[in-house]
């Protein structure tokens, strides 16, 4: 782990000096005055290099003495600077500086806002952007080799040259990249090394270091209190199932609580309903619902807002042996409802149906659930846009704007009457979990919503977009810790609906 620590308009001596150039915007005075350094040969330069403005490229200039600073990034801006409402392409820039810094072993960096961006009112918002990019650009997947994760020297000091003390908005972006970064840790770990129980004790360790308060609600404890979908989910395992809670109370009373509920399906073989064998190894990310939550909470215990969120992780494997639930089972869900498991593959709903009603149980007044849910969504939607379903148009639009703010975009199914009629298709039961093919990351979300009971909610189904299978300026091939942002952002300023 690395420390950031920044200075404001003060000249402290560093390798680089990062600064961003355009076309044919405004210039700015910085670009101006090392322009006059160089007797004019930059802007020289730029007039006969076009790669040198060009959206992303990334310039070394040795500055062979003329300059305290060493070595000059010039990061191409393209026709001109920077808005805010381009944030988007902001994070993507400072994460191309991100890359290079690291790549370059760089130690110390200084980056010139004015440069990138005129609005002076938004260099706060540049500064977050600056913290996150500059942490989810350096992350690296853990791995088990032999010569490996060795610990690599990494910017210690970033001085950012603004008009206003912005220090407290790079360190929240960072908080919320490194806390993204631990989401893709515990996404990218092998089915075998996160098992529910190491999931519960990863969850006692946020506990620990944040002061939530924690519950582990155990196998039989589930019997008594009738989690009965999550047991027939974990009957096929020898691992014994976990429900895990964590509590941060912001405010005095227990009230306007936002419950997170994230699915943490450590390894998904589909059960007696078994998934074919391409690409099975990499069913070990079915947890990162419960990741997502995870990083949220510990972006939450960092900057302890006044809020009140409770996060609910159901976690289970989905494996088969002589117990496991089959097809045509019929289950009691802990409110009461009966489910037909018409395909045990569709496990995810069938634990957060529990890990929802004892939310609600619980006192959260608000729900949000995330979850690797249906490959139907990746068909809807791709890899980059995460699929939602409500009940509640106010809490959705607020869960939109968070995540147009972060990057991670959501787009909203539709919920007509046909699609929950779809539900209701069991002989025997109240609800059958998986209706078919048709509409299949609506029914799913909808299956999970029946247990929402009115409580406003909005269900997340990251399966396309927790795992990155080419890497981006943004992190490598893996898990992705996608929603942690988004989820995060939205709880720290959650006043209700
Ligand atoms: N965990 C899977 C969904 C998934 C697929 C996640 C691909 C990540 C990548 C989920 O439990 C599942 O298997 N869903 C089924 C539902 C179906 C049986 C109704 C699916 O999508 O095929
Ligand atoms: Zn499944
Ligand atoms: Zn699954």
């Amino acid at each position: 782990m690395f420390e950031i620590k920044t200075r404001f308009n003060q000249h402290t001596h560093h390798e680089v000096l990062v600064v961003g150039i355009s076309e044919k915007g405004v210039d700015s005075e910085t670009f101006l005055k090392i322009d006059e350094i160089f007797n004019g040969e930059l802007s020289e330069l730029r007039k006969k290099n076009r790669k040198l403005t060009k959206r992303g490229e990334l310039t070394k200039i040795y500055t062979l003495g003329r300059l305290s600073t060493k070595v000059l990034y010039f990061v191409g801006l393209g026709e001109k600077q920077l808005s805010v409402e381009e944030s988007n392409e902001l994070r993507e820039l400072f994460a191309i500086v991100g890359k290079q810094v690291k790549q370059d072993r760089v130690s110390r960096m200084a980056i010139v806002f004015e440069s990138f961006c005129r609005e002076k009112d938004f260099e706060a918002t540049l500064a977050f952007i600056l913290g996150e990019s500059i942490a989810l650009s350096s992350y690296k997947v853990f791995d088990y080799k032999e010569k490996s994760n060795e610990v690599e020297m990494f910017l210690s000091d970033i001085t950012m040259y603004t008009s206003t003390d912005c220090k407290n908005d790079a360190e929240k972006g960072f908080v919320s990249g490194i806390s993204t970064n631990y989401a893709r840790d515990l996404v990218n770990r092998p089915g075998n090394l996160l098992t529910p129980s190491d999931l519960a004790d990863e969850a006692s360790i946020l506990a620990r270091n944040h002061e939530f308060e924690i519950d582990i609600i155990e196998k039989a404890e589930m019997e008594q209190i009738g989690m009965g979908a999550l047991l027939a989910v974990a009957a096929g395992s020898d691992q014994a199932p976990k429900m895990i809670v964590l509590k941060y109370q912001g405010k005095e009373e227990w009230t306007n609580v936002l419950g997170l509920v994230g699915k943490g399906l450590t390894f998904d073989s589909g059960g007696i309903s078994i998934k074919s064998r391409e690409n099975l190894h990499q069913m070990k990310m079915d947890m990162g619902g419960a990741a997502a939550v995870l990083g949220a909470m510990n972006v939450i215990g960092t900057l302890k807002p006044t809020v009140n969120v409770l996060a609910v992780i159901p976690a289970s494997e989905n494996l088969l042996n002589g117990s496991a639930l089959k097809p045509g089972d019929v289950i009691r869900s802990m409110n009461g409802k009966t489910i037909e498991v018409r395909n045990t593959d569709a496990e995810g709903r069938l634990i957060l149906a529990d890990g929802m009603t004892y939310a609600k149980q619980l006192g959260a007044n608000y729900l949000i659930d995330v979850a690797t849910l249906t490959g139907a969504v990746s068909v809807a939607l791709g890899d980059c846009t995460t699929g939602a379903v409500t009940n509640n148009q106010e809490l959705m639009s607020k869960v939109m704007k968070a995540s147009l703010e972060t990057g991670e975009w959501v787009w909203e199914f539709p919920t007509y009457k046909p699609y929950h009629e779809m539900l209701r298709t069991s002989d025997v039961a109240d609800l059958n979990n998986a209706p078919g093919r048709l509409a299949g990351s609506i029914t799913a979300g909808l299956f999970i919503g029946e247990f929402a009971e009115g409580t406003p909610w909005v269900h997340l189904d990251i399966a396309g977009t927790a795992w990155q299978t080419k890497e981006n300026n943004l992190g490598p091939i893996g898990g992705t810790g996608v929603m942690v942002r988004t989820i995060a952002n939205l709880a720290i300023k959650f006043e209700g609906i």
